[in-house]
Order: C-alpha cells, then sequence, then structure tokens
C-alpha cells in the first residue's frame, strides 16, 4: 500500500468484523515490522500478549468499559512492557556487535539508568508505544484496521494476566476488518499551534 495512504488511513476503529481471522503468515508480518522499530539502547521493553482465548477476551472486555473491540477484533494485542529490560543482561541486546561493543553498551546502559525510576518506566512507554504505531501500520499496509486503547483497568488487566511487578500493561493493539467506519477525525491542530522552529 502507498505509503501517505497508510498514514491517512489509519483511523482508530470501534467495530470490528468478529467473524474475520487473520493468517499466520499476517500475524507474523505484523510482529515482524514490530519488532523492527526503535527503542533506546535497543533495549526492546516490548512483551506482546496476544489473548486469543474468547473467555478471557470477555473478561478483559469487562473490566474495559465494555469495548467492542476487545472481543469483536481478529487480533487483541495487550503491549506490556518490561520495567527491568535496562538490568537484565544488556548485552544481549547487542548480541550481533563485537564484544567490545556489548561490553561498552552494557555500561552505558546501566549508567544510564540506575537510581532512574522515572526514566526508566518512561522508556518503557516511549518503546511500546513506538511498537503500537508500527503494528498499526503494519496492520494497515495489509487492508486492516485497527484501535490503541487504554480504556481499561489496569490493575485489573495485571490480574487477569498474572504479569508479574515488572511487566506493565501499556496499551492495546485490537487489529481486524472494520465493520463499521471511524467518525469523522475530532480535528487535528494547525501546524503553528504544535510546531515551533528555533
Ligand atoms: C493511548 C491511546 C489510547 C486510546 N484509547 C482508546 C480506547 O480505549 N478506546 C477507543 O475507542 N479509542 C481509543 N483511542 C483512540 C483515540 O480516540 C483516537 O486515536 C483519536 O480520537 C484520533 O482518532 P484516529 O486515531 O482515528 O485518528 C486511543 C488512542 C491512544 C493513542
Amino acid at each position: 500500500m502507498d505509503f501517505k495512504k497508510i498514514i491517512k488511513e489509519r483511523r482508530s476503529i470501534k467495530y470490528f468484523d468478529e467473524h474475520h481471522k487473520l493468517s499466520k503468515d499476517e500475524i507474523n508480518e505484523i510482529f515482524k515490522h514490530t519488532l523492527l522499530s526503535p527503542t533506546a539502547f535497543n533495549l526492546q521493553h516490548w512483551r506482546f500478549l496476544v489473548i486469543e482465548n474468547n473467555e478471557l477476551r470477555k473478561k478483559i472486555q469487562e473490566v474495559s468499559f465494555n469495548q467492542s473491540q476487545v472481543t469483536e477484533s481478529s487480533l487483541l494485542v495487550i503491549i506490556t512492557g518490561d520495567l527491568d529490560a535496562w538490568k537484565k543482561n544488556p548485552t544481549k541486546y547487542w548480541r550481533n556487535a563485537d564484544k567490545n561493543v556489548q561490553t561498552m553498551m552494557g555500561d552505558m546502559i546501566f549508567n544510564f539508568y540506575n537510581h532512574r525510576k522515572q526514566m526508566q518506566r518512561d522508556e518503557v512507554m516511549r518503546s511500546c508505544s513506538m511498537a503500537a504505531m508500527t503494528m498499526m501500520l503494519s496492520a494497515k499496509n495489509l487492508g486492516y484496521d485497527s484501535c490503541p486503547m487504554d480504556g481499561f483497568d489496569f490493575d485489573a488487566v495485571s490480574k487477569l494476566l498474572n504479569l508479574p511487578k515488572n511487566q506493565i500493561p501499556i496499551m492495546f493493539v485490537a487489529i481486524g476488518k472494520k465493520k463499521k467506519e471511524a467518525w469523522p477525525r475530532g480535528g487535528q491542530l494547525n501546524l503553528s499551534e504544535v510546531v515551533t522552529f528555533y
């Protein structure tokens, strides 16, 4: 699909065809693209939980303001982030590099994040948000629609998924075949309101 079309036609869709299924190849392609998203120091904080079980989807929907995307989408991905990615053998993020580069990056990662709790968490948000966008654009490239979602009870979802303390939910990305168009765009701010040249 043409890049400009992908950008323009990606909209947040509320209602999906519940009978539609994505093929394994399509799902793999979306994830393969998603994993190419950028992250600081290549930490790749994201952990993707694909919710296939319908009973679990219903339970998640109950703590997500009953939003229909949770049960109707073909692919429901809960993007979670690992708060401790920075301290878990960080040389693995540079596994293809020379040993001396691995050591250098390991030291840099430690010095950058050690004792910086807020930064550790902010980076998880940044990485996972990058991934969410790539996921939605990749889905659009295949002719599918999507919805990013944070309208859910974070504690309840963590509990339903038995997430360890260091793994936090960031957002859902629901993907599928739309059965209703998105509302007209709410209204983008003007360039002059948001872009400043220094
Ligand atoms: C972090 C985030 C959370 C969102 N949560 C929800 C949600 O829970 N339910 C929903 O229907 N849309 C949700 N949206 C979609 C926004 O409402 C939508 O992106 C915005 O209105 C702009 O519309 P567009 O994405 O179609 O351009 C969310 C978007 C973002 C970025």
